[in-house]
């Protein structure tokens, strides 16, 4: 797919079907992932692959009852690793860019998704203590953002953008 098909037809997915996500296309969105810029190249981050219906029904209840969740058959758990940016980069390695190495991770993983055909939706709302019991976190990593995987029930509504002119400024 070209990129930017990519960027435009990328939209939010919340219904799934029960069909599995290929192993191998997986792989080819993770290591999509792992290509992204990270602060000093640290990938200060863990991104923990969640398949089991147990684990995705408790991150669906602790991302405030969201249960398309738990209907993707497979749940991205991207997590900051606060420690590993701490230790080049101090007090702004941990507050910040641990956070936006996470980011840009979850944003190349959606990105990556959808060039394979897969639909997904970033879920930011939920109780991070909660999710990180789920996925059993280390202590340094804290989760920010929840990316469920899977193919689309339905064609996921396209949403509108405020204009250019408001969102850019030249100066
Ligand atoms: C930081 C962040 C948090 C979000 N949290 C949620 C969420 O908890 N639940 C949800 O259904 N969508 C969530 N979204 C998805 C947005 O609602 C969606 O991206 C936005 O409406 C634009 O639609 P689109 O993704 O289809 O372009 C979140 C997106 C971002 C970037």
């Amino acid at each position: 797919m070209e990129f930017y098909d990519v960027i435009q037809e990328r939209h939010s997915c919340r219904s799934f079907l029960e069909k599995e996500v290929e192993n191998e296309k997986l792989r080819r969105i993770l290591g999509a992932v792992l290509q992204a810029p990270s602060a000093g190249n640290l990938q200060a981050y863990r991104i923990y692959v969640v398949r089991s219906r147990e684990a995705r029904e408790g991150i669906a209840r602790a991302a405030l009852d969201q249960q398309f969740i738990a209907k993707a058959p497979i749940v991205l758990v991207f997590c900051a690793d606060k420690s590993r940016s701490e230790m080049r980069y101090g007090q702004r390695g941990m507050e910040l860019y641990a956070l936006q190495d996470a980011t840009i991770a979850a944003a190349y993983a959606q990105l990556a998704a959808r060039a394979e055909g897969i639909c997904s939706v970033w879920v930011g709302a939920f109780e991070p203590l909660e999710v990180s019991y789920q996925v059993n976190t280390e202590s340094s990593e804290v989760p920010v953002a929840i990316v469920p995987l899977g193919y689309s029930e339905k064609k996921p509504e396209q949403t509108p953008r405020r204009p250019f002119g408001e969102v850019v400024k030249e100066v």
